[in-house]
């Protein structure tokens, strides 16, 4: 569908064919209960007599997928990082087709044709000084704005996977030097006429280490639990983690990477920032010689990461601009 003077694509009465995902992708569990099965894990104290590094282990393991409270990331910063990703989104459409390749607005994306019912901005991270020149430049304070949410998630990814890395019980730092590259990518789902024809994100696994997800107090968020869609709940001020494709491969099997999706609400709007914290381009990545023995051999072959990206098509039709602007940091 084209854009006309600037309405919008989703202010619409109906929802387009080409937005209309076959049953196959369905059926969209909209109704089915918030699912509090996913583990909620107080990063600031113990809860009894179990640490937050050992729930993080557990649910890594069970779920592949938890939420962090009290983690240490002012409210204010990541106010601030969603009120300019809000006000990006909601810039005229050219604006924000300045970058090419970094803003995808609905109709860029399609799978046999169909298109996702969300706008999507992701730029590559790191290093900041290289990358910054690659961030939007409106709103004025993008730049500053999200580099400093960037540094909170840094520290705060570091602190989860210091807790895995103990937890696998791999030599300290295990993850330090690997796990420093990080890509941004936001989403924002628009309300939708009919959402069980639609979708915000087909079911994928991320080709992260780890990823840190805020979403705010909306809901859409599925997971994939024992073959059946259960939605994550909406917690004030929690950071969604999920483990990515590489960190099941370092622990051998051990934690999960998860299929989930997103699909639309008619009321909400939906305004996510996932960061994937990635392994650099050049890392190989196999399972953790402690983790492998005689009673469990090697369950992946080791794959260099950009080899791993670019195999899988892991960034979809992003994939070679993603894997140039990695190329670019070596
Ligand atoms: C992703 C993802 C969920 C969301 O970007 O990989 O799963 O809510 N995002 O946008
Ligand atoms: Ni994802």
């Amino acid at each position: 569908m084209k854009e006309l003077n600037d309405s919008k694509w989703y202010d619409v009465e109906f929802v387009p064919k080409d937005y209309v995902f076959s049953k196959e992708y369905g059926p969209r569990n909209l109704d089915s209960p918030v699912c509090d099965s996913i583990p909620v894990i107080d990063l600031s104290k113990a809860n009894g007599h179990i640490t937050p590094g050992e729930a993080i282990m557990s649910a890594s393991q069970d779920f592949g997928f938890f939420q962090v409270i009290n983690h240490g990331i002012p409210e204010k910063k990541v106010g601030d990082a969603m009120s300019v990703l809000k006000e990006f989104f909601d810039m005229p459409s050219k604006e924000k087709q300045t970058k090419g390749w970094i803003y995808t607005n609905s109709t860029d994306y399609a799978k046999d044709g169909v298109h996702l019912w969300r706008e999507n901005l992701k730029h590559p991270c790191h290093p900041v000084e290289d990358c910054i020149r690659l961030w939007p430049e409106n709103p004025t304070r993008y730049q500053e704005v999200i580099s400093a949410y960037l540094v909170e998630i840094q520290k705060l990814s570091l602190r989860i996977l210091g807790m895995i890395c103990e937890g696998l019980g791999l030599k300290d730092g295990y993850f330090e030097d690997m796990s420093e590259v990080q890509l941004l990518s936001s989403n924002i789902y628009p309300p939708c006429p009919d959402p069980n024809l639609t979708l915000g994100i087909l079911p994928h696994q991320d080709p992260s280490l780890i990823t840190l997800l805020y979403q705010g107090d909306s809901t859409g968020l599925q997971v994939m639990k024992d073959g059946e869609w259960v939605n994550v709940g909406a917690i004030p001020n929690a950071f969604v983690v999920n483990i990515g494709n590489q960190l099941e491969i370092i622990s051998n099997g051990r934690l999960k990477s998860i299929k989930h999706r997103v699909v639309n609400s008619t009321r909400e709007t939906r305004l996510s920032i996932a960061t994937f914290v990635n392994p650099s381009p050049d890392c190989i990545i196999e399972p953790a010689k402690v983790l492998v023995n005689e009673m469990e051999p090697s369950r992946y072959t080791p794959k260099q990461y950009k080899e791993y990206v670019q195999y899988n098509n892991a960034f979809g039709n992003h994939t070679v601009a993603i894997q140039n602007a990695l190329r670019s940091e070596n």
